[in-house]
């Protein structure tokens, strides 16, 4: 019979399993993808083992003590630490997310961590959002009107009306929809992706906004909008409950409408 040895720090407990003793490790390992433009060299992967007893439970903690602890190199883009801010996007064990809200507890065995797929990586975990922004600008996201605002007052609005906003206005542009969907992946050139048709739409659905005909004019194209093929990736990638797939088919059928 093969020799039974007890790991560091644990005692057998009488249910006859193997139980960690207070102070014994928890050891999770994570394959990082490392690319850095300067050094020439092709991209890799590089391996970290950290202790949960002593790091927080996302996966941001954990990318904060390999940068603290081990490797200062190691870049990342971060700000809220809650899930607000958008600027922790990337693949974590195959799904897009956001690092600060994705606990490592959910994630099995090993965890890979890439940078969200079919971006340009700047570094590390870093994508180019650069096209992405340009996109997003194309579809002036600002309440645009012809009439004169009543003057000394506010443009008012309906709770009812309001509540049209509901599901598009958390969009926090962080682009796990977009680089989740496989038209966007061959033809984000010219396709505008489901992060952005979902704003295009929250200005369509704004019952203040009266620029509604010359909106869906700028939409009406075999790219930019017709290019969802509603395969349905982004409504599963979006850490913020959102449907970007709705959406689309809200300005479809916005499309229909004004054409019959
Ligand atoms: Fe991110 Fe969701 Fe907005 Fe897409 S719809 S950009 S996944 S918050
Ligand atoms: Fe892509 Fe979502 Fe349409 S995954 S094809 S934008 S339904
Ligand atoms: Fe802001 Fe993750 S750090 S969303």
């Amino acid at each position: 019979m093969a020799e039974f040895t007890l790991p560091a720090n644990s005692k057998i407990n009488k249910d006859g399993r193997v139980h960690r003793a207070e102070g014994a490790a928890r050891v999770k390992s994570f394959r990082v993808y490392r690319y850095d433009p300067d050094s020439g060299e092709n991209p890799r992967y590089d391996r970290f083992e950290i202790d949960l007893d002593n790091c927080g439970p996302m996966v941001l903690d954990a990318l904060i003590k390999m940068k603290s602890e081990q490797d200062s190199t190691l870049t990342f883009r971060r700000s809220c630490r809650e899930g607000i801010c958008g600027s922790c996007s990337m693949n974590m064990n195959g799904k897009n997310g956001l690092a600060c809200t994705t606990a490592i507890e959910d994630l099995k065995g090993d965890v890979t961590i890439t940078p969200l797929p079919h971006m340009e990586v700047i570094k590390d975990l870093v994508p180019d959002f650069t096209h992405f922004y340009a996109q997003y600008a194309s579809i002036e996201p600002w309440l645009k009107t012809k009439t004169t605002t009543p003057s000394g007052k506010e443009r008012l609005q309906s709770p009812e009306d309001r509540a049209n906003l509901d599901g598009l206005y958390e969009c926090i542009l962080c682009a796990c929809c977009s680089t989740s969907c496989p038209s966007y992946w061959w033809n984000s050139d010219k396709f505008l992706g489901p992060a952005i048709l979902l704003q295009a739409y929250r200005w369509l659905a704004d019952s203040r906004d009266e620029m509604t005909g010359e909106r869906l004019d700028e939409l009406e194209d075999p790219f930019r909008l017709y290019r969802c093929h509603t395969i349905m990736n982004c409504a599963n990638a979006c850490p913020k409950g959102l449907n970007p797939a709705r959406a689309i088919a809200e300005v479809k059928k916005l499309m229909v409408e004004r054409a019959v």
